[in-house]
C-alpha cells in the first residue's frame, strides 16, 4: 500500500459507501481526513441518503486507525460551505493534498418523463457539485504546487444506461471536468483522474426501483439485485463489487506512486467495460 502519511485527504460522501471505504483506506495508507456529507435526503433521490451518525461512526472508525479527522455536514451544491470546510481542513491541518469528489445520487426516468427539477439537481450534485468541489480545493493545493484530485464518474461516464439519462450525462460531465483539470492544473502540479466504477454493493442501488430494474419489471427482489450484476462482470465470482476495490484505486492515483499519471479514466469494474454491448430494447416492427 502506497504511504500517505503526512497528508491530507478531503473526501465527499464520506459517511457511508465508497466514500466511507475511500475515507478509511486513506487513513489507512496514513492520511489524516476531512469527511464531508450532506446527511440528509435530497428531494428527487428515490431512497435515503447518508445520516449524520453515519458521518460520526466514520469519524470513530478513523480515530480508531490513528489519524486525525475533521468531520463536516455540508452539501456540493453550497460554494460557500465547501469554502469554509476548506479553510477549516487549512486552519486545522496546514494543507490539504488529496481530493476525492464521491458524493452523488442516483435515480431513473426515461429522459421524455423526468421532471426539470430531476434533471436540475441531478446535474447540481452529480456534475456542477463535483466542479464547486474541485474549485473550493484548487487554490491551497495551487498555492502548494501540490496535488491530486480524484473524480467519481462511473461506467455510466462512457456508456449509457437504459432509463437514467440525466445520470448518464452528468457521468460523462465528469469525464470532461476530469480532463480539463488535468491539462488546467498541470501546470502547478496538481494531477487529476477519475475511477469509473462498475456496479458497486452500496445502498445507492438497493432499493425497490432499483430491484425492478435488475429483475427487468416490477417485482423485483434483493436477489434479482445480486444475480444481476454478475452479467456486469467479465471476471468469474464477479458480481456486486466491494466498495474496499474501488479505494485500492483511489489511493493508487492519490499517492505518488501514480505521480506521472493524470487526466486517466480508471475502470474499476471487472472488465464490464470490454463486454460486448447489445439492444436491450430490440424492437422487430415499428
Ligand atoms: N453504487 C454503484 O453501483 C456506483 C457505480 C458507479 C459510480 N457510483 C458513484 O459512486 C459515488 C458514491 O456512491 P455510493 O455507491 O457510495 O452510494 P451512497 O449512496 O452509499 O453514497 C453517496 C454518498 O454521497 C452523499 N451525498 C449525496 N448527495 C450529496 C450532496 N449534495 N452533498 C454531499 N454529500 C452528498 C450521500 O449522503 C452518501 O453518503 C457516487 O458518485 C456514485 O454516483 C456508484
Amino acid at each position: 500500500m502506497p504511504d500517505l502519511t503526512g497528508h491530507v485527504a478531503l473526501i465527499t460522501g464520506a459517511a457511508r459507501g465508497q466514500g466511507r471505504s475511500h475515507a478509511l483506506a486513506l487513513a489507512e495508507a496514513g492520511a489524516d481526513i476531512i469527511a464531508v456529507d450532506l446527511c440528509r435526503d435530497v428531494a428527487t433521490a428515490p431512497y435515503p441518503l447518508a445520516t449524520r451518525a453515519e458521518l460520526d461512526a466514520v469519524v470513530k472508525e478513523v480515530e480508531s486507525l490513528g489519524r486525525r479527522v475533521i468531520a463536516a455536514e455540508c452539501d456540493v451544491r453550497d460554494s460557500a460551505g465547501l469554502a469554509e470546510v476548506v479553510s477549516r481542513g487549512v486552519a486545522e491541518f496546514g494543507h490539504i493534498d488529496i481530493l476525492v469528489a464521491n458524493a452523488g445520487i442516483w435515480a431513473l426516468g426515461r429522459l421524455w418523463e423526468i421532471t426539470e427539477e430531476q434533471w436540475q439537481e441531478m446535474l447540481d450534485i452529480n456534475l456542477t457539485g463535483v466542479w464547486r468541489t474541485v474549485k473550493a480545493v484548487v487554490p491551497t493545493m495551487i498555492e502548494q504546487k501540490r496535488g491530486s484530485i480524484v473524480l467519481t464518474s462511473s461506467v455510466n461516464g462512457f456508456e449509457a444506461g437504459a432509463g437514467m439519462t440525466h445520470y448518464v450525462a452528468a457521468k460523462h460531465g465528469v469525464l470532461g471536468l476530469m480532463r480539463n483539470a488535468a491539462i488546467e492544473l498541470g501546470p502547478y502540479n496538481i494531477r487529476c483522474n477519475a475511477v469509473c466504477p462498475g456496479i458497486v454493493d452500496t445502498k445507492m442501488n438497493d432499493w425497490q426501483g432499483a430491484y425492478d430494474m435488475m429483475a427487468g419489471g416490477p417485482g423485483g427482489t434483493p436477489q434479482d439485485r445480486r444475480d444481476n450484476a454478475y452479467g456486469w462482470s467479465a471476471l468469474a465470482g464477479r458480481g456486486l463489487l466491494d466498495p474496499a476495490t474501488v479505494s485500492r484505486s483511489v489511493v493508487f492515483l492519490a499517492s505518488d506512486d501514480a505521480r506521472d499519471i493524470t487526466g486517466v479514466a480508471l475502470p474499476v469494474d471487472g472488465g464490464h467495460a470490454v463486454l460486448p454491448g447489445s439492444n436491450p430494447n430490440p424492437i422487430r416492427e415499428l
